[in-house]
């Protein structure tokens, strides 16, 4: 039996790396799979490729720093689709300014990024709670290397603080959401090639290399590297896990 059979599963920033990869992986493992992004277009590329591969897919384009969005979409999943028993709250970006930057580019990434990668797991989480709370669900939330510090390489502090909050709304939830069989973790990706880093890649190779040689495994990650902790946190295999975050870092935090 597939491991996530009979499963309804909402996951965002499904259009692209680590969000496709985990829809994908999510449907090879037999759970229905409603995919959110901005880009509706890249989100029906990822549902198109999972229904030519056998799966159920239906995605939608939704932009979850809007609250009244993010319910109106509970409300449409709840009367078309059925009860969603899995939120993976995976959309987010980063920028690289320093924080002594120009103050106007620091206070326009500081709203950005806390308005997506903290506001959107908020938003996503609270409209999908009461269907989450009658299937005794399942809530995993994209943290990072940086829910714990904060890079040398250039990152921004937006960046950081918002996954520090993504790591401690994942155990405030998961503290209050325990008795009633809800579990909440988190997935902890180091670099991992997806188009949020493309353009590093392309011009700063010395970065990707400092990365890599911090990297016990010695090397990036793929999206794909994180679909089985996706799967893992998911299912019945963690039964008993919650309040944890999953490293996905090739060892980065362990030097
Ligand atoms: N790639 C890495 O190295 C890495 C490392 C640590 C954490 N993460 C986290 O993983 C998550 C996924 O990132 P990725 O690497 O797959 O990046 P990505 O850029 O490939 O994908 C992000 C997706 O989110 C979508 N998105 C952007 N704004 C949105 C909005 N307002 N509403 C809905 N969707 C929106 C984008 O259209 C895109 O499809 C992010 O939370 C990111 O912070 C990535």
């Amino acid at each position: 039996m597939p491991l996530l059979a009979n499963h309804i599963a909402v996951i965002t920033g499904a259009g692209s790396g680590i969000g496709r990869a985990i829809a994908t992986g999510y449907a090879r493992e037999g759970a229905q799979v409603v995919l959110y992004d901005i880009d509706g277009g890249a989100a029906a590329e990822t549902a198109n490729a999972i229904r030519a591969a056998g799966g159920k897919a239906e995605s939608f384009v939704l932009d979850v720093t809007n609250r009244d969005a993010c319910f109106a979409a509970a409300r449409q999943v709840a009367d078309k689709i059925g009860q969603v028993s899995i939120l993976v709250n995976n959309a987010g970006i980063t920028r690289r300014n320093a924080f002594t930057a120009e103050k106007d580019t620091v206070a326009k990434d500081w709203q950005d990024i806390i308005a997506l990668n903290l506001n959107g797991v908020f938003n996503m989480t609270q409209a999908f709670l009461d269907p989450l709370r009658a299937a005794k669900g399942r809530i995993v939330n994209i943290g990072s290397i940086q829910s714990f510090v904060h890079l040398r390489t250039p990152s921004s502090a937006a960046y950081t603080t918002s996954k520090h909050g993504v790591l401690g709304f994942t155990k405030a939830l998961a503290a209050e959401l325990g008795k009633e069989g809800v579990r909440v973790n988190a997935i902890g990706p180091g670099f991992i090639e997806t188009n949020i880093n493309a353009k590093v890649r392309a011009t700063n190779p010395a970065l990707v290399q400092a990365f890599i040689d911090h990297t016990p495994l010695g090397r990036t990650g793929k999206a794909d590297d994180i679909v089985g902790p996706a799967i893992f946190l998911a299912s019945d295999m963690s039964a008993y896990v919650t309040g944890s975050i999953v490293m996905v870092d090739g060892g980065y935090r362990t030097v």
